[in-house]
């Protein structure tokens, strides 16, 4: 069987704990982003079609912060990097992340579920367009014109995320499921464990700062600070390598 020959590809789920410390707050740690802003009225279409203003001071703001504090990829990023390198078989990291570290560090495999920083889209015509200007009701759309129908091409609470066809052929045929830095809250990225197991002999994994909900779904749980677990994880997966019959 072509598993038993070749090495199966790697999917790595990362979420915000991975750029937490590249100084980039997370979403629902105590000091996370969801417990200082109202998600309702900032990461909804109710919220965008109740006050657009409010939306698009919110991501100017925050893409402001973002440039300021002059983000690097962390030693995790790096390390995930490296198995892209070296590993013989695919790997592909599926981000919630907006951030653009994973391909700072020199990821090439990098699929942005939830959209990506630096990525403006028209709601009219749906043109996508990179884009770093600050947006307001205001705004006009490039292609058809529209005023006041651009905003971050960002993936909202109740939004189809993003590329999941792809994603889930990925799942499909990995023979090992990593997470790391996620809290499991969200779906469909939270039963994406669920998924994988559904095949037999896909190793599951979850790297995080302290256990999760979703913690009992995973064979094999390693914790601690992203920065700390991730590189001599990654170190140890391509030294044991793959070898016919598992891992
Ligand atoms: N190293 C590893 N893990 C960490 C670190 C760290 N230094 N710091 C925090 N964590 C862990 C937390 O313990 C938590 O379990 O990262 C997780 C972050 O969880 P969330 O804030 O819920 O972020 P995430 O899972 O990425 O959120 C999913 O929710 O709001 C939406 O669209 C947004 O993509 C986001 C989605």
């Amino acid at each position: 069987m072509h598993q038993d020959y070749f090495p199966p590809g790697i999917v790595v789920l990362t979420g915000a704990g991975i750029s937490k410390e590249s100084g980039i707050d997370t979403f629902r740690d105590p000091d996370g982003l969801w417990n200082r802003v109202n998600l309702e009225d900032v990461a909804t279409l109710e919220g965008w079609h109740r006050d657009k203003k409010k939306v698009l001071d919110f991501y100017n703001e925050a893409r402001g912060l973002f440039r300021a504090a002059q983000v690097a990829p962390n030693a995790a990023h790096d390390a995930l990097a490296r198995l892209e390198a070296k590993y013989g078989g695919d790997v592909t990291i599926v981000t919630q992340n907006i951030d653009p570290l994973h391909e700072m560090a020199g990821s090439k495999n990098v699929i942005h579920m939830h959209g990506r920083e630096g990525e403006v889209r028209c709601m009219k015509c749906g043109t996508v367009f990179p884009s770093d200007a600050d947006l307001s009701p205001q705004s006009v759309c490039p292609k058809c014109g529209t005023v006041g129908e651009l905003r971050p091409n960002i993936v909202w609470f109740g939004e189809q995320p993003m590329h999941l066809d792809e994603i889930y052929a990925a799942l499909d045929k990995c023979g090992l499921f990593i997470a790391i830095g996620t809290s499991g809250q969200v779906y469909p990225a939270a039963g994406f464990v669920l998924h994988v197991r559904r095949r037999p002999r896909v190793r599951t994994v979850e790297l995080n700062l302290e256990p999760t909900e979703n913690q009992p779904l995973f064979e094999e749980h390693i914790y601690g600070p992203a920065t700390r677990i991730v590189p001599p994880y990654v170190e140890r997966l391509l030294a044991e390598g793959w070898k016919p019959g598992g891992w």
